[in-house]
């Protein structure tokens, strides 16, 4: 017996789950699912079952066939939930557990409709990874364990449901409606998720179509109308589409990511809804994660790396196609900065920045940041600088072929490229990458024109016909170079010159608005404490409440806003702004 993921209580001695049955009535009075959720195994099996649960009540458990299964609902870990032992007669191949969730469910947000665009219906919606399914049906929550499922939502009639799966029928029944949904490719537990609201559709191309309320539904359906084109040079890249659909839901303001690869169902923030298709990298992002991630999937949380560094350099090859190499640039240079950040915030925890993590005892939530991905990412261009680009795509889609559906660690991904490309590890120190801090030095650097003639524009605001030509990114490593030395910028001047307080793209406005804050220049305070009051994503308010709390006019607002907000947050970014705000 043992277990192999250091957040599930998944024993690969015992039966494993292929199969959920789930059943579930949406009440959102009491803000809470209950239901059953009716579990079949690879083969029959006997003896104890451990599962993951969080905050969950246990009504009843039995055999599929009827007979009652004891069991005991331990005491609750602070990081893993509670164990679910049950103890099953001989010959049993799945069973079935009556029970409800928590108002306080950490994978789920019930909004209020103010919290809506449309303000007239509430809203609900799940967001499971790394390791929060089990706060929502009781399973084994680790992503070594692959399932299908199949679901019956009862929601309210005015309500539609949408799963990150397949639409199977709606049935209307006085006042409720019940949505049946299946899931016929198997997934990890984390990728489990669903929406309930005042949602509306629009086709995007064959095999995609944009979700979201109706008052923003033809935004949506402009800003990402390039999902079924970047579907087709995806696949060129990386291998034929097994999902079948690409469809996407545009999220209210409080999701806390920019997007979840949700298979089937992409989840994005409303904040890339900028009007200018000049955040669709975060599009690409998730499309990206079909292949790796979804496909081939982190085994557990310390090969996050697997999941993130991998995407991030699959989503610049998207991007590339699409823009080309100069604006891919740009975005690696932004992808830099943001990982000298991360490196600097775990300057005391120095083993958080290697790619392969021990996490045994800590909260991926608490894991989380820059450093899987853009280290990542570094990783895999050094490789790829290495080999040539041709021998790296072939490489790829082969990795992708031989690993598809199934769930790997860095071991697996180091012993099959050792096969694949002997000799090549060791040529760029791949030891010093995976199980070292911090940045080897053979990373590659960014390089394009572009860039270049950023660098040396110094601090010099653009003239206007630069002002015109710059796309946003330029703009935001402007800005942060700007906040490098806040004391030094004019932000007056450049307010009235640019109107960056007012700007509708979220990338430059918060770099501005970092920028504004660190300088204490009042209308960016006064315009940090309002967004960080209309969008939850954590991208955002991690740094603008800790502009706010660096600096002396800010650090009571930064309080204020915490107290006004908190409630309409998400449970994770609550927790995050929480400890930025009143740290311990
Ligand atoms: N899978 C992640 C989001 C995530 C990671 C949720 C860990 C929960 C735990 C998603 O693919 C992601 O990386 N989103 C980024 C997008 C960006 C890198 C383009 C985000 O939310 O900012
Ligand atoms: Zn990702």
């Amino acid at each position: 017996m043992a277990r192999l993921d250091p957040h599930s209580f998944c024993d690969d001695a015992q039966p494993q789950i292929t199969t959920l049955d789930w059943h579930v009535t949406v009440d959102f009075e009491r803000q809470v699912l209950r239901g059953t959720a009716a579990l079949t195994f690879a083969a029959a099996g006997g003896g104890p079952l451990d599962l993951d649960t969080r905050d969950l009540r246990i009504h009843a458990v039995s055999t599929l066939g009827g007979a009652p299964v004891a069991y005991v609902l331990h005491a609750a870990d602070p990081v893993l939930g509670a164990r679910l032992s049950l103890m099953m007669p001989e010959g049993t191949v799945g069973v079935r557990i009556t029970y409800e969730t928590s108002p306080e469910a950490s994978a789920l947000q019930w909004l209020t409709p103010r919290q809506t665009q449309g303000g007239v219906h509430p809203f609900l919606f799940s967001q499971c990874q790394a390791i929060h399914a089990r706060s929502v049906v009781p399973l084994q929550d680790t992503p070594r364990v692959r399932i299908r499922y199949t679901a019956e939502l009862f929601v309210p009639a005015a309500l539609k449901a949408l799963m990150a799966a397949a639409f199977v029928s709606r049935e209307v029944r006085g006042e409720l409606a019940i949505e049946r949904w299946e899931m016929p490719q198997s997934i990890p537990p984390y990728l489990f998720a669903f929406a309930v609201g005042d949602l509306v559709s629009r086709e995007l191309g064959p095999r995609s179509r944009v979700w979201a309320e109706p008052g923003i539904v033809e935004a949506a359906a402009w800003e990402f109308e390039q999902a079924d084109h970047m579907l087709s040079a995806a696949e060129a890249l990386f291998g034929p589409y097994p999902w079948d659909r690409f469809d996407v839901l545009n999220m209210p303001p409080s999701f806390p990511y920019g997007g979840m690869e949700n298979p089937r169902l992409t989840f994005l923030t409303p904040t890339l809804l900028a009007g200018d298709r000049s955040l669709v990298n975060v599009l690409a992002h998730e499309l990206a994660h079909s292949w790796t991630g979804n496909l081939v999937s982190n085994a557990n949380a310390e090969h996050f790396w697997l999941n993130e560094g991998f995407t991030v350099y699959a989503e610049r090859r998207i991007q590339e196609v699409l823009e080309g190499a100069e604006i891919g640039a740009l975005h690696e240079a932004l992808g830099r900065r943001s990982l000298d950040e991360a490196l600097a915030d775990f300057a005391d925890r120095p083993a958080l920045t290697h790619l392969r993590t021990d996490l045994t005892g800590v909260d991926p939530d608490e894991a989380y940041s820059q450093v899987p991905y853009e280290k990542g990412f570094l990783f895999l261009k050094t490789l790829e600088r290495h080999l040539g680009r041709p021998a790296f795509d072939a490489f790829l889609k082969r990795y992708i072929e031989t690993f598809g559906f199934q769930s790997i660690t860095t071991d697996q991904f180091v012993s099959f490229t050792r096969g694949a490309l002997p000799g090549a590890l060791e040529a760029i120190d791949a030891d010093a990458w995976i199980d070292g801090p911090g940045i080897p030095p053979n990373a590659p650097a960014a390089d394009s024109a572009r860039l270049a003639a950023l660098t040396s524009q110094g601090d010099t605001p653009p003239d206007t016909a630069q002002a015109a030509a710059w796309t946003p990114a330029e703009w935001q490593l402007w800005l942060q170079h700007l906040a490098e030395a806040p004391e030094r910028v004019d932000c007056a001047a450049l307010d009235a010159r640019f109107a960056l307080t007012r700007s509708t793209n979220y990338e430059v406005l918060v770099a501005w608005l970092e920028l504004g804050v660190l300088a204490g220049y009042a209308p960016a305070v006064d315009r940090a404490a309002e967004v960080v009051g209309q969008v939850g994503r954590m991208k955002y308010l991690r740094p603008l409440y800790r502009a706010l709390t660096r600096t002396e006019a800010g650090r009571a607002r930064a309080v204020e806003c915490f107290e006004r907000f908190a409630a309409g947050y998400h449970p994770i970014a609550r927790q995050v702004v929480g400890g930025i705000v009143r740290p311990k």
